[in-house]
Formats: C-alpha cells, structure tokens, sequence
C-alpha cells in the first residue's frame, strides 16, 4: 500500500515524539511491505517563526492532500504575546476545521501494568478503566463568535456556545456507531439545566435513540460527569459530549488512567480523512531533554493506521508491542514508579519498535 502522511512535529517536545512515532511508521512499512511518504507541515509556534503564521495557507492545502495527518503537540510560552488570531492553537483549530474534522475520539484506558500509576483507589482501578469520550470538534464555544468589548469604562468579553441540530445528529451519529462496536452503552453529556444549546442537544440524542434500540442511552449532566469519571470510571463505555466540556473531561479521562502521556486521539471527518495526536500538550518544560513519553503519538500512529489507513493488523501490531514492552517493565519519567531507573524518549521508541 502506498500513502501520504502529514506530519507535523510542532512546538516543545513536539518533535521528539513525532521522531519516535515515524520510528514506528516505517517499521511497519518495512516489516508489512508498505510504502508511506511523509510530507513536512509546519503548524503552531514554530509556523509562527518561520512563515509569520500558524497556519500558512499552503500548509493547510498540503494537510488536505494527504491521507493522514500525524501531529505532535503545538504551543509554549514563546508565543504568549503573538495577537489572538495567530496563537498557535488558532492554527490548530483553523486546522481541525479547514479539514472538517468534527469527530474526535479519545479513549481513556488503562494498562493492566500502569494500575499502580493510576491515582485512583486499587479497588476502585480494579474493577476496569476502559471507555471512549466522542468530543464534537469543530463547533460550540470554540468556533462561537469571540468579542472583547469596552463600554463606559468596563471591559466585557463574549464567547458564544451555539449547535445546530444538524450538528449534534452527526456527533452523536459517531457515538452511537462507536457505542455499537463496544458494548453497547452511550452516556450523553451536557448541561441542560442551564443551558440552551445543551437542552437542543439532549432532546437531539433522545429522538436518535429510536433508530439505535441495541444501544443503552443515559444522560448525565457534565458536572456530575466529572465527579462519576472518578467515583466509578466502570460504568462508562462511549461518553459523547460537545467540544469545551470533551476537552475538559478528557484530561480528567486521561489523568485516571496513570498517565496523559499515554493517550492518543483521533480526529475524523467525512470519508475517512483523520489526524492523529497525543492528547497532551507541547509541554515545553521537558522539550529537548529526552524524557518525553513517545507512546500517545504512537498510539495515535495506530490509531492512523486503523481509521485512516486501514490497516487493522498493523495497528494491532503497534498495541502489542507498545503492551509488551510496558510489559517488560520499560518506563517513561512520568509513568515510572518511585527509585526505579526510566528509559528516555528515543529509548522507548527503539524498545517499542523491535517488538514490532
Ligand atoms: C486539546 C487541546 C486543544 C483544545 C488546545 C491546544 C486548543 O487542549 O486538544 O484538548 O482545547 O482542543
Ligand atoms: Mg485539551
């Protein structure tokens, strides 16, 4: 199979664990016969020294070329002062809209071998961690109209949360099949109490439940969401949720599960098109140190590999090489326990590439 893959290496450790995810890339190309070119895009802070834009326009038109996009982390403190239009998460978002990539998935599970990892209770990781939050992705208070105003002397600032019904139906169209390719249960997330746009969103999932009758629905308001995440994390399967309440419920997902360094995502859109990403940041504190955990990107390389690509078996392969060297007892900083020696970045890459 020959295909292109954007890649963005980013800001902050950004390249260093992109590196380690291509490690893996042509791994698989060489051990299952594929050939995979790889096209540079430059997106975020470092588009920002380079081009004066975090997201050049031919950039965005070389991402819609390619049949994946493959992404690090973007952002840092370098570009805190650049103008609201051009911070590097703008390009980010302009990213994830320009290639209409309304459906995000995250999977909050957890390795067996990292439960000591996690801060929850023993009894309470024992009884499994192991569902997926379906975040909308390119609507709500993100894409809402955003407005800082001065008036008599008062400064006011505005950001405006609005769905379109046609908006929610396809988002949770995505929850729903998901639910059906797990077990079967969907937990819908808003805040219909207080608000407008979330009571359109609820009656929305309610009337689509007919159409899905093996598909157990619940609703769950987002604050009592938090809570349950870490009271019971069993309980849930597919958690679909609209953008700011999916990002902050994500962290929360990823922190359970012993490590946001672990998590990868994937974000599709209409026939197949998809990029791929850790869910963590740029983390600049650590860039350039060797001491990143490179397993969320290449997790997300699987996740490429399985949505985008195809490729089951390889993705597959990915997995259980990433669970066999985890496994062995091979460890990242932030997942390592007290006194005992962690591998670095480019190290864990290696390991996870001869297992492949
Ligand atoms: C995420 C990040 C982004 C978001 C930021 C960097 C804009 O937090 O992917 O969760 O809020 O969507
Ligand atoms: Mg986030």
């Amino acid at each position: 199979m020959e295909k292109t893959i954007a890649v963005i290496r980013g800001d902050g450790i950004g390249p260093e664990i992109v590196e380690q995810a291509l490690r893996i890339l042509r791994r698989v190309e060489a051990r299952f016969g594929h050939r995979f070119t790889y096209e540079d895009v430059w997106m975020g802070g470092c588009a920002i020294d380079r081009y004066g834009s975090s997201l050049p326009d031919e950039m965005l038109e070389k991402a819609r070329q390619a049949d994946a996009v493959l992404l690090g982390a973007v952002g840092g403190p370098k570009w805190d002062g650049v103008s609201k239009e051009n911070r590097p998460e703008r390009g980010l978002l302009r990213l994830r809209a320009g290639l209409g990539l309304y459906a995000n998935l995250r999977p909050a599970q957890i390795f067996p071998q990292l439960a000591a990892a996690s801060p929850l209770r023993e009894d309470i990781v024992a009884r499994g961690i192991d569902f997926l939050i379906v975040r909308e992705l390119t609507g709500g208070i993100y894409f809402g109209e955003h407005r800082t105003e001065e008036k008599d002397g008062e400064t006011s600032a505005t950001d405006v949360l609005s769905y379109s019904e046609k908006e929610i139906r396809r988002i949770a169209r995505q929850g729903f099949e998901a639910a059906r390719k797990r077990r079967h249960k969907l937990c819908s997330v808003d805040k219909a109490n207080v608000l407008d746009s979330s009571r359109l969103w609820r009656k929305t999932v309610t009337e689509m439940a007919a159409d899905y009758p093996d598909v157990e629905v619940s609703h769950m308001y987002v604050d009592n969401c938090a809570m349950q995440i870490v009271r019971n994390p069993a309980q849930f399967d597919v958690i679909v949720t609209e953008n700011m309440f999916g990002d902050i419920l994500s962290d929360e997902a990823s922190m359970i599960t012993g490590s946001i360094g672990m998590i990868p995502s994937a974000s599709l859109g209409e026939g197949g098109r998809g990029m791929y990403e850790p869910i963590h940041g740029s983390a600049p504190d650590i860039a350039g140190q060797d001491i990143a955990n490179p397993i969320g990107t290449i997790l997300s390389a699987a996740m490429l590999l399985r949505y985008s690509l195809n490729l089951a078996q390889e993705a597959d392969a990915v997995e259980a090489a990433v669970a066999a060297v985890l496994e062995e007892g091979w460890r990242t900083a932030d997942i390592c326990a007290p006194g005992a020696e962690p591998v670095g970045c480019m190290k864990m890459g290696e390991l996870i590439a001869e297992h492949i």
